[in-house]
C-alpha cells in the first residue's frame, strides 16, 4: 500500500489491479485507515484518469454483494440524481418505468447536508420497510416492477469505507471518486441502463457548469465501458423542484401527480419526471424513441396505472397506503409559519442550495449521518423564479420540528431569494440543458483532456 500511495503521490498512473488491491483492502479492514486517507487525498490532488475511473468503479461494484435482476425476466434500468432540492422524481420515475414494463431495482441514500435523501422521504409512511434483504428485493420487484430500498451493509462495502473516509478528510469533490462512488452502487444492482439526472445550478452538488458536464461525461462513459447503457440529462436546480421541500409534503407532492392532477405551479416536476421515465423506458427497449417512451408514461400517469404500482410497492414493503386517503389530515408538523414576501418585485434569483439548507434547518434534513429527521417537517415554496409578488403575499410556508425551529429557516429565505424592480424576468433556464450520451460523452472527455 505504501507504494501504491507513493506511485500516486508522485504523478503516477495506478495499473488495474493496485487500484483493485485498494477497493478490496477497504472493503476487508486490511488497509488501515490512515493509508486509505493518504491515498485518497493523493487521487485528489493529481486526479485519476478514465482507465483508473473505470478501474477503481469495477473494483468498488466487485468489493462485497450483487444484485441480479436475470430472474425479473425484464430489462431493469435505473435513475440516479445527483442531489438536489425538493426533487422527488424518484416517487414519479419508479413506477411510471415500471408501468410501462421495464423493471426499476433502485437502491436510493439518505438526507445529508443541503439535499434531501428519497429513504428518508418513504420512511414518512407509517411502517414503510427501507431495508430490505436481496431477496426481498427481489420478491418487491417481481411482485410491483420496481422496489426502493436502502444499500445493505454487504453491498459495495469499500464505498461505505472510503466514503465515511472522504467525508472526514475533505476529498469529496473530485469526478474520478464522485463517479466511481456513484456507479460502484448503481452498478451492483447489476442495471441493464441507467439514466443520470445530473443537476446544475445554484442547488447542484458541484458549482459551475463545465463540471457538471465533465462528471456526467466521466459517468456515462465508465458506466458504458461496465456494459450498461448510459445517458445523462443536465437538469436544472437553480430553484427547487416543484413547491415542496421536505419528507412527507414531497411525497404528498408526487401523489398528486401520479392521481392525474395536473397542478400548474409543478408542472416543472411533470415535465421532468416524464423526460427521465421516457428515456428509461426507451432505454429498457419498451420504447423505440424517448419521446416514445416519455408518451408512453404519460399514458400511465394519466390513466392511473403508474399510481396502482406506486400504492402496491409501498403496501409490499410494509407502508400503510391509507395515509394517502387524506395527505393533508396526515400532516401533523410541530410548527407552521407562512412567510410574506418582505418586498414587491419579480423574483430574479433563488440560491437553491441556502435554502436547501434552510429545509435541513427546520428538522427536515440532517447536518451528519446517523441524525434522525422530522417527517412532517420541510418547506412549501409559493412562488418561482420570475414570478411577480407583492410584499406581504405568501411566498413560502414552513413546517418546523418545534416554535423555536422556524426562525432560522425564515432567515435564510430573506437571505437566499432576490427580488428586483424591474419587470425583467432575467433568461429563461430550460429544465434539461443537454443530454449526454456515450457519443456526446466521448466527445466532452476528448476536449477536457487531450489525448
Ligand atoms: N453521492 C455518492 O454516493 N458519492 C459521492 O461521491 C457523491 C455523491
Amino acid at each position: 500500500m505504501i507504494d501504491i500511495i507513493r506511485k500516486k503521490r508522485d504523478g503516477g498512473t495506478l495499473l488495474s489491479r493496485e487500484i483493485g488491491f485498494v477497493a478490496a483492502g477497504a472493503a476487508s479492514g486490511a488497509i488501515p485507515h490512515d493509508q486509505l486517507a493518504a491515498w485518497l487525498m493523493a487521487s485528489w490532488l493529481n486526479g485519476l484518469n478514465l482507465d483508473e475511473t473505470r478501474a477503481l468503479t469495477l473494483a468498488m461494484r466487485d468489493s462485497g454483494d450483487k444484485f441480479s435482476p436475470a430472474r425479473l425476466g425484464k430489462a431493469a434500468v435505473d435513475k440516479h440524481s445527483s442531489g438536489g432540492v425538493g426533487d422527488k422524481t424518484s416517487f414519479l420515475v419508479a413506477p411510471l418505468t415500471a408501468a410501462c414494463g421495464v423493471a426499476v431495482p433502485m437502491i436510493s441514500g439518505r438526507a445529508l447536508g443541503h439535499t434531501g435523501g428519497t429513504l428518508d422521504k418513504l420512511e414518512s409512511i407509517p411502517g414503510y420497510r427501507t431495508a430490505l434483504s436481496l431477496s426481498e428485493f427481489e420478491t418487491v420487484l417481481m411482485k410491483c416492477g420496481c422496489s426502493i430500498v436502502s444499500q445493505t451493509p454487504t453491498l459495495v462495502p469499500s464505498d461505505r469505507v472510503l466514503y465515511a473516509l472522504r467525508d472526514r478528510t475533505g476529498t469529496v469533490e473530485n469526478p474520478g471518486l464522485i463517479c466511481a462512488s456513484i456507479l460502484s452502487k448503481k452498478l451492483a444492482a447489476g442495471l441493464d441502463a441507467l439514466v443520470l439526472d445530473v443537476k446544475t445550478g445554484s442547488g447542484a452538488f458541484l458549482r459551475t457548469y463545465e463540471e457538471c458536464e465533465f462528471l456526467a461525461a466521466l459517468m456515462v462513459a465508465t458506466s458504458e465501458t461496465a456494459g450498461t447503457r448510459t445517458v445523462a440529462l443536465l437538469t436544472d436546480m437553480d430553484q427547487p423542484l416543484g413547491q415542496a421541500a421536505g419528507n412527507w409534503i414531497e411525497l404528498a407532492e408526487a401523489v398528486e401527480l401520479l392521481r392525474g392532477n395536473r397542478p400548474p405551479a409543478i408542472e416543472d416536476l411533470r415535465e421532468l419526471s416524464l423526460i427521465l421515465a421516457g428515456w428509461m423506458i426507451h432505454l429498457g427497449g419498451k420504447a423505440d424513441t424517448p419521446l416514445e417512451g416519455y408518451q408512453l408514461a404519460e399514458a400511465a400517469l394519466t390513466d392511473g396505472s403508474a399510481l396502482a404500482v406506486f400504492f402496491k410497492m409501498i403496501d409490499a414493503q410494509g407502508g400503510d397506503v391509507a395515509v394517502f386517503d387524506g395527505p393533508a389530515a396526515f400532516h401533523k408538523p410541530g410548527a407552521t409559519r407562512v412567510v410574506d414576501a418582505w418586498e414587491s418585485g419579480v423574483i430574479t434569483s433563488m440560491d437553491t442550495t441556502a435554502l436547501g439548507w434552510a429545509v435541513q434547518r427546520t428538522g427536515a434534513g440532517r447536518e451528519r449521518a446517523g441524525e434522525p429527521v422530522d417527517p412532517h417537517a420541510g418547506i412549501i415554496f409559493h412562488k418561482r423564479r420570475s414570478a411577480s409578488i407583492e410584499a406581504g403575499e405568501p411566498i413560502a410556508t414552513i413546517f418546523a420540528t418545534n416554535e423555536a425551529m422556524l426562525d432560522e429557516p425564515e432567515a435564510i429565505l430573506h437571505q437566499s431569494i432576490h427580488f428586483s424592480k424591474e419587470s425583467n424576468r432575467g433568461a429563461v433556464v430550460p429544465l434539461v440543458s443537454s443530454v449526454v450520451t456515450r457519443e456526446v460523452a466521448a466527445k466532452i472527455l476528448a476536449e477536457a483532456q487531450p489525448g
